[in-house]
């Protein structure tokens, strides 16, 4: 029996918006996260819609996407916009240096990821490349996209299908400028952010934010010089960091792991907590009015690629711990969601902590998902503080608190807390205190399983999803909630 945890929920201290951008995905040309993933082309076997494959598109669809960032990673610094455009059969085979070597046949280009968004009904966050190309390569490729008719850019994009000028709401100055962007030091990077930023036009009254490449982790100088050489001509500045048990070289397995591994996971999931912190205080300093947001545009678990996979597509499996990982970050965003209004998980399908996994035909929805489905309502509506008294969860060297938690008021009125007990193996008694929150009735999901490393496969796909929970009652503004071991929880208070 463990001493009850108290989550309080100051519903009578509403905080700011929880961004939906916080729920943003990630859509490099790395394995088969584009090529496979949500793109077969129009004569495949595979159900698609203009050749978008229609299990994943339905699926993504279902959790909200808000927006997707493409086409990199590091593939932005080597991506020429024009080789992606006209004739399908027409386009350039390049070889995709950064990962595996491979192929590009540039059959996804601008205008099948733009269509792609819109399908979805998510926002375009389009990263340029400021490595390998000259700004004048990065102007033309928004002009392309944004302006209306009239221009010879606008007419090549009509001429090439698509006579609309897009909406592109964000817009990345190249990614990972301290490496694969360009190995720049952070002057230097701030120089180049000021000149390739300057180029960036959209017509009058066309907005786009532009986010400047940012810190890898704790590089806290990264964002220093960024905000004081640079801060004022973007309104977003990124942060970088991956959850790796082990080493870069060694990183550990994404099954089969032992419980050491599951508590070093997760207390370096918590890491985020203090990076947020870090990199806000110096935004703070140059931009007190917070007209910069922080966005974590790459985020999630890393681990050794699936063995057989082809090294270099960063193919991992998912489980019950990729499950907690992603609710303690959603967790931590909340908490920081006045500077903190973006995020994209690393990455939607088939790479590193995806929403989803194919094979073929077949396609599994991962833990991770379920997370993000569970989650969803939180989009766009007003935090309520929560303050967390928890007991602590040891294993070895490796400690953390017990519970984590956040609370939104959704668009719809409805007040949802989100719960994690990271214990493996006790549960956890929480009483939850809603304090200016007036409900009648509780209801909710739960995300568990035996296993820490439980996952879905191609062929038990259902082995890691939600159920109704019912192991929480309210009684006046108090709820009485037992999550059981490794949980994750969200309770919808009406
Ligand atoms: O997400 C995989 C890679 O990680 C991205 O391409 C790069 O930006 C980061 O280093």
């Amino acid at each position: 029996v463990t001493t009850p945890d108290i989550v309080s929920v100051r519903g009578d201290h509403p905080g700011p918006k929880y961004d939906k951008r916080l729920f943003g995905q990630f859509a490099e040309h790395l394995g088969t996260g584009i090529y496979g993933g949500i793109w077969v082309g129009p004569g495949s076997k595979i159900p698609n819609t203009r050749g978008y494959r229609n299990d994943v598109l339905a699926a993504l669809k279902a959790i909200r996407v808000p927006v997707v960032r493409w086409p990199g990673g590091c593939f932005a610094d080597e991506y020429h916009w024009r080789e992606g455009i006209g004739a399908r059969n027409k386009r350039p085979v390049k070889i995709n240096t950064h990962w595996g070597g491979v192929t590009e046949n540039n059959a996804v280009g601008t205008h099948e990821f733009m269509d792609y968004s819109e399908l979805l009904g998510a926002e375009a966050y389009v990263s340029g490349n400021v490595g390998s190309a000259p700004p004048r390569e990065m102007a033309e490729w928004v002009e392309y996209m944004t302006s209306p008719t009239g221009s010879s850019l606008a007419k090549e994009r009509a001429a090439n299908g698509r006579k609309e000028p897009w909406k592109v709401p964000m817009f990345g100055i190249g990614n990972e400028l301290w490496g694969c962007g360009g190995n720049m030091l952070a002057d230097y990077a701030a120089d180049e952010t000021r000149k390739y930023a300057t180029f960036v036009k959209t017509p009058e009254g066309v907005p786009i934010m532009k986010v400047a490449s940012g810190a890898n982790a704790e590089d806290y100088n990264w964002t220093e010089v960024m905000m004081k050489k640079a801060g004022t001509v973007f309104s977003g500045i990124g942060v970088h960091y991956y959850t790796v048990p082990g080493t870069w070289s060694k990183k550990g397995a994404a099954t089969g792991f032992d419980e050491d591994a599951w508590a070093t996971t997760l207390v370096k999931t918590m890491k985020m907590d203090e990076l947020i912190r870090g990199h806000s205080r110096i935004m703070d300093k140059y931009d007190p009015k917070k007209r910069v947001a922080l966005l974590v545009d790459e985020w999630g678990t890393w681990y050794d690629q699936e063995p057989g996979s082809h090294p270099g597509f960063l193919y991992q499996q998912n489980s019950l711990r990729d499950a907690v990982v992603a609710s303690l970050n959603l967790d931590i965003f909340a908490k920081y969601a006045d500077r903190v209004r973006g995020a994209n998980i690393a990455q939607m399908v088939n790479v590193l902590q995806a929403m989803l996994l194919t094979d073929g035909a077949r396609m599994v929805k991962t833990p991770t998902y379920w997370v993000f489905d569970m989650y969803k309502d939180y989009q766009d509506g007003i935090v309520l503080p929560v303050e967390v008294s928890s007991h602590w969860y040891r294993r070895g060297a490796n400690e953390l608190r017990a519970v984590s938690a956040s609370a939104v008021r959704g668009t719809d009125g409805v007040v949802h807390v989100g719960l994690t007990n990271v214990d493996p193996n006790r549960p956890a008694t929480v009483t939850v205190q809603l304090a200016g929150i007036t409900g009648t009735s509780v209801t909710g999901r739960i995300l568990t399983a035996p296993t820490m490393d439980a996952h879905n496969t191609f062929d038990a796909p259902d082995v890691v999803r939600p159920e109704a929970f019912t192991g929480a009652t309210l009684a006046n503004d108090t709820l009485s909630v037992t999550l059981p071991a490794k949980s994750v929880v969200m309770l919808d208070v009406k």
